[in-house]
């Protein structure tokens, strides 16, 4: 959402937020010639939030002052002294479409957009600010177009400027994290890949073809929190203790009850993968070639392979850091964190073309 186009000459270092819905990530991103270097980072986790949340899948977040006084904490911790930054906004908060234009100019793209989008945006456009990406053809070709459109409530947005005022930081742009997540991960520009995003309250399945985001569907189903209390009602732990036995074993478990329970969790959001994989197929004559998983749940024991096997396909965990220039002692460390800070890292790049 870039409702400040006016900054044309970004800063080289820039702060990338994601507020999770159970934890707050922050990096900071530093760029010299081709190189990039995660400067600082921090995370704050806020599971007790999640806890007592009496929604599994609503869009409820922190409150404002919550959020800034958290993210202060983390920005202190960290050190990071840059102010200019860059928020995502979750996938829940955003609705996706894609639609056709006729050939234009690119001059005319964006009065097209404005123009066709409430037909296809169940939001009031006056209330609502849209982004947007060609996904194929360019303007000025005499050539049909698509474009994908993002839409957030204007609410929304105002609430996170609020965030970034209240926590010191100057707020450069808002971005959908499915556009933040395909720019750190995905590196190959000739596949088409289905990545996934396996967070705590919301799983993201993303199709993109050449590089470009094509699709994103956003589920309230199969979650990281769901697998977390379906192992708690089952072992009757509290959901502190079911987190860590999920973490541990996972899929991968010698306790048939933990395993059972948490393939009950993973089997809808394979189903609904293969669905979406199909559909595309059908549609749009690609074939998905390669899974990337990525949010927190990527790195559930055995779901890699659980997802290899019943897709048939090649699926990796991408590391967002891989061509960053980091200390070797490092490289374990942020391979591990990679799945789960990928958004926040994609949305500081991108205020660091
Ligand atoms: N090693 C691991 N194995 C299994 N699950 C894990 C592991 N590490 C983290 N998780 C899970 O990942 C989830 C957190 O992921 P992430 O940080 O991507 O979520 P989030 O961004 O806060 O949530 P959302 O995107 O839904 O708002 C939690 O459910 C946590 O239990
Ligand atoms: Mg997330």
């Amino acid at each position: 959402m870039g409702f400040n186009p006016f900054n044309l000459f970004l800063p080289k270092r820039m702060v990338g937020v994601d507020i999770g819905t159970s934890s707050i990530k922050i990096v900071e991103i530093s760029k010299w010639g081709g190189g990039r270097t995660l400067e600082n980072y921090g995370e704050m986790k806020s599971a007790s939030f999640f806890r007592d949340s009496s929604s599994q899948t609503g869009s409820n977040l922190l409150s404002a002052g919550f959020i800034s006084k958290a993210m202060k904490a983390i920005l202190d911790e960290a050190r990071i002294k840059t102010k200019a930054a860059i928020f995502s906004i979750p996938d829940y908060s955003t609705f996706f479409v894609s639609f056709d234009l006729p050939p234009l100019t690119e001059k005319e793209v964006s009065e097209a957009v404005r123009f066709n989008a409430p037909q296809y945006v169940p939001l009031p456009i006056s209330e609502t600010t849209l982004d947007w990406k060609i996904i194929s053809g360019t303007p000025g070709n005499k050539q049909p177009m698509k474009v994908l459109v993002a839409a957030v409530a204007n609410q929304i947005v105002q609430e996170y400027q609020r965030i970034a005022q209240m926590a010191g930081l100057q707020l450069y742009a808002l971005e959908a994290e499915a556009l933040s997540i395909v720019r750190a991960l995905v590196k190959d520009n000739k596949m088409t890949i289905c990545l996934l995003d396996i967070g705590t309250q919301s799983t993201t399945v993303n199709i993109i073809e050449h590089g470009v985001l094509k699709k994103s569907h956003s589920l309230d189903f199969s979650t990281g929190g769901q697998m977390t209390y379906s192992i708690a009602s089952a072992l009757d732990k509290s959901y502190t203790e079911a987190e860590d036995i999920k973490i541990k074993d996972g899929l991968l478990s010698s306790n048939e009850n933990i395993k059972n329970t948490l393939y009950l969790q993973v089997d809808p959001l394979l189903t609904e993968v293969k669905k979406i994989i199909s559909e595309y197929s059908q549609y749009e004559q690609k074939e998905v070639q390669e899974i990337y998983l990525a949010g927190g749940t990527a790195n559930l024991p055995g779901l890699k392979e659980y997802f290899a096997e019943a897709l048939d396909r090649k699926v990796q965990i991408p590391n967002c850091f891989s061509d960053f220039l980091t200390a070797p002692i490092l490289e374990e460390t942020l391979a591990e964190m990679s799945p789960r800070f990928c958004v926040a890292v994609g949305v500081a790049l991108s205020g660091l073309k």
